[in-house]
């Protein structure tokens, strides 16, 4: 492990006034999104938006990293550019999504554990060699009744400490990805105990792996009642609370925190990121690893009209500079 190269990497993406874009869905889960605007759900399909997200013009004023899936990263332009070439020309960091998706949780089946370190030393020089400087694991927390379990929190930090260690001694930066999902009826304050219970489990798990905390970028939930819940959350109650918790919850010396945007409405997921940032100076870097704010509109642009790329492109940028804005407390 190169503790200098972990720390340029992590100092490249989180630099001001960026963020990263998430394009890591699965096979399964960008042709479910196909699939709902008529789409075809192809490999030359999802070859053909994913070309059109990595070639946006001026994408890199707004984004500082790409997180791809094993699929895209091996994938090319049409006129035979590799995507991490163009996106290395842009400037732009390559990530990708390591792990290989949820399974049913042994002891408490409603809840899942994420899978996917057999292998993961081979798999992340393989990747390596294709220009991914960073990675990311996503494990995902459901909010019930008599939900979560501890052991299944436990179990799903213990193998985020793992990839993390995994990836540091390849000199990849892990991200380590712990969503608590939105789907539900829990209030906000259920959302801060779990997410705070969650936390302080997977930094221990973290330190009893050794993982070096200043090179590794955590990428979580915001604290917001659940989906289903009456009334919703007000952006000044969201932001202080997720605050609150990472501020009593995350060491100081993480390398960066980044949000995910988990289902929120996009308008609002910018909200809340801006609204944090117009409380004052951080403890850390923070800022956003969106997937679905950002490129939402694209994709429906481009299910309307595939042709039209310059609509598609324009949408993306511009949600990508509101992103950008709201990371600096600056979005109007
Ligand atoms: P969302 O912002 O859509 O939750 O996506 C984040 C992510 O990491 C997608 O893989």
């Amino acid at each position: 492990m190169d503790t200098k190269i972990l720390t340029e990497t992590v100092s490249k993406l989180i630099a001001k006034p960026k963020g990263i874009l998430a394009i890591d869905e699965s096979i399964s889960t960008c042709d479910a999104r196909f699939e709902k605007l008529g789409i075809p759900t192809t490999i030359e399909k999802r070859q053909e938006y994913r070309e059109l997200l990595v070639t946006t013009p001026e994408i890199e004023k707004y984004v500082s990293g790409f997180i791809t899936f094993d699929e895209t990263i091996k994938q090319s332009t049409k006129n035979g550019t590799p995507f991490h070439q163009v996106l290395k020309e842009k400037g732009i960091l390559v990530g990708i999504k390591v792990d290989q998706g949820l399974k049913d949780f042994p002891d408490s089946p409603i809840e899942k554990m994420t899978i996917g370190l057999e292998g993961l030393t081979e798999r992340l020089k393989e990747y390596k060699n294709l220009g991914a400087s960073f990675a990311k694991w996503r494990e995902a927390i459901t909010i019930g009744d008599g939900l979560p379990t501890e052991a299944c929190l436990i179990t799903n930090a213990q193998s985020l400490a793992k990839y993390a260690k995994l990836c540091q001694e390849e000199n990849i930066v892990p991200m380590v990805e712990p969503e608590v999902l939105i789907d539900g009826k829990h209030s906000i304050e259920q959302c801060l105990e779990i997410t705070a219970y969650n936390l302080d489990i997977l930094f221990t798990e973290l330190k009893k792996e050794n993982v070096f905390i200043p090179g590794t970028i955590l990428k979580t939930s915001m604290v917001l009642a659940g989906k289903d819940h009456f009334p919703q959350s007000q952006v000044g109650e969201v932001a202080e609370q997720t605050l609150k918790c990472l501020k009593e919850h995350v060491p100081l010396d993480i390398g960066g925190i980044v949000f995910l945007s988990g289902g929120q409405d996009d308008e609002t997921s910018v909200l809340h990121l801006n609204a944090m940032h117009q409380t004052g100076e951080l403890p850390w870097p923070l800022t956003f690893s969106y997937g679905r704010a950002i490129q939402n509109d694209t994709l429906v642009s481009f299910a309307k009209n595939p042709e039209d790329v310059t609509t598609a492109q324009t949408l993306l940028l511009k949600n990508a500079e509101k992103c950008s804005l709201a990371s600096v407390g600056q979005y109007k």
